[in-house]
């Protein structure tokens, strides 16, 4: 996919197609300056009214002009759209066009700016939305549906403050192909996206941007004294794999931001087995692992300068006459037993080691990744992530992220009063706190082991994939934390 900007006048441009948005009123935005003879066809299109009233649909006509069609998009009126609105429409443009034969796009983007959104932001969201939309779940069917189209999309801007635009372009792109990366990873079934392949996904990643990947194998993890992330483990043949990458294009002085992502392959429950029902998809709990693989490739892409440092305990938690049995009670990295009361609560149990790990880099900040609680589901739905942090900045930070991009987060509680729930009678602390507030008592148990660095948990249990008949990764909160780190460098400089 190209993407181009242009400040010819749309009479001096041509494409297959043309996008002009339409407001309720069934009016054009003031400032495109068609020409008589357009405007005149584009008024008798208009006039036959087939475009419904609901915002973000799109209509698409035959027209005989330098554009062979005329795609129609319903917005609000142009004061009131908002980014939310601008995301939808070029989802749903970029749907309608793939199905037709269009490969050039004409689109103004003084169309969707108002007092909130400027040009260079809406042609990042129009950016994100095409790579997205054009994504497709199809390397394992034998009848592939092969995108043969190149397509081009010309953003048109009146007075375009061309660098700034272009830059947009560019951090959209980078974003929607990392995430594009954690949905492939995610997709994968679990026979293929095993530790290794994982491990091995971060090398690519690492050579094509210059990176460093290490991995350790389970020789090395038993020499870190991983204890609670190696019981995990132990019930599957998949050898496990600690990931490291790092990015380090900051100044030598600068504190890394060290993100970790769950990377359990398949979560079967262990023997704390899961029911049958849609147990395949846990094949998704290790969109925490593949979300940081994304970024990576976000921030690789972007040659972002900053040090940031990617995590990722990966392993399979499966039943076996050897693995961890609840009531088993075993040593983490840090020193702290923990009594295993219930495996299936196995994801914090691999990210309190790789926590424990990423103390060494002296961190700026540490941010985990993970699907780690029905709960959070249960809380918050599919529509935003969960962000814990005792650091309301931090928070803060993480939140504006998830509004600017679009890729949304709630902050949960994480006091001090729920910590007793994690009391066992036989060990430091307990895998599971009980029913009530889930996501939260996972949380806290996580925070137990980042005392000693600024920290935030993302659980992304709701976010990460849907289920149902598109049933597919989501490729978030890349946009998140993307935007959370392109913020940083604008805050360096
Ligand atoms: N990977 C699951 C969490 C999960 C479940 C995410 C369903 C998305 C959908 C996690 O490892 C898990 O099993 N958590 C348990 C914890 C419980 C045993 C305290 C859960 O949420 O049921
Ligand atoms: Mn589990
Ligand atoms: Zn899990």
């Amino acid at each position: 996919m190209k993407f181009q900007l242009k400040s010819d006048s749309i009479s001096n441009l041509s494409a297959d197609i043309i996008i002009l948005a339409i407001n309720e009123n069934n009016k054009l935005c003031s400032s495109l300056n068609l020409d008589k003879s357009f405007q005149d066809k584009v008024d008798s299109i208009i006039k036959l009214d087939d475009l419904s009233k609901s915002i973000a649909s799109v209509s698409i006509s035959h027209i005989n002009s330098n554009y062979k069609r005329l795609g129609l998009v319903r917005v609000q009126n142009q004061n009131d759209i908002s980014r939310e609105d601008v995301l939808k429409s070029a989802t749903n443009i970029i749907r309608s066009i793939k199905s037709i034969k269009c490969s050039t796009i004409v689109l103004p983007l003084c169309q969707f700016s108002n007092k909130k959104i400027n040009e260079g932001f809406a042609s990042k969201l129009f950016t994100r939305a095409a790579i997205d939309g054009l994504y497709e779940i199809n390397s394992l069917k034998s009848d592939k549906k092969v995108l043969n189209k190149q397509y081009q999309i010309i953003f048109q801007a009146n007075k375009p403050d061309n660098a700034a635009i272009k830059s947009e372009i560019k951090e959209g792109q980078a974003i929607a192909e990392g995430a594009n990366l954690t949905k492939d990873l995610g997709n994968l079934p679990p026979n293929i996206c095993t530790p290794t392949y994982l491990a091995n996904q971060s090398k690519k990643i690492a050579k094509d941007y210059k990176m460093k990947s290490t991995i350790l194998n389970l020789k090395q993890i038993q020499q870190l004294k991983m204890g609670s992330f190696l019981s995990v483990a132990k019930g599957s043949r998949e050898e496990p794999k600690f990931i490291i990458m790092e990015h380090k294009k900051g100044k030598k002085s600068e504190k890394p931001i060290v993100l970790v992502g769950k990377g359990i392959t398949f979560d079967s429950g262990g023997i704390s087995l899961k029911p049958g029902a849609a147990m395949d998809e846990m094949k998704y709990d290790m969109c925490g692992a593949a979300t940081v693989l994304g970024v990576m490739k976000t921030i690789g892409q972007l040659n972002l300068p900053l040090n940031v440092v990617g995590l990722i305990p990966a392993c399979e938690n499966m039943p076996d006459g050897i693995a961890v049995k609840p009531g088993d009670i075993v040593k983490s990295m840090s020193g702290k037993t923990i009594e295993i009361l219930n495996t299936d609560a196995e994801g914090r149990l691999i990210l309190c080691d790789a926590l424990t790990y990423a103390e060494r880099y002296k961190p700026d900040t540490v941010i985990d990744i993970a699907t780690l609680t029905g709960a959070c589901v249960i809380a918050l739905g599919h529509h935003a992530s969960a962000v814990f942090s005792e650091n309301d900045a931090l928070a803060n930070d993480l939140l504006k992220a998830g509004n600017e991009s679009i890729d949304k987060a709630w902050r949960m509680p994480l006091w001090e009063e729920y910590q007793p729930l994690l009391n066992s009678n036989f060990a430091d602390i307990a895998n599971i706190g009980g029913r009530a507030a889930g996501s939260i008592t996972a949380a806290c148990f996580l925070s137990r082991f980042t005392k000693k660095y600024t920290w935030a948990h993302i659980d992304i249990a709701g976010t990460a994939w849907n289920s149902g008949s598109n049933k597919g990764a989501t490729g978030r909160p890349v946009s998140l934390l993307s935007q959370f780190l392109i913020h940083k460098t604008k805050k360096l400089n």
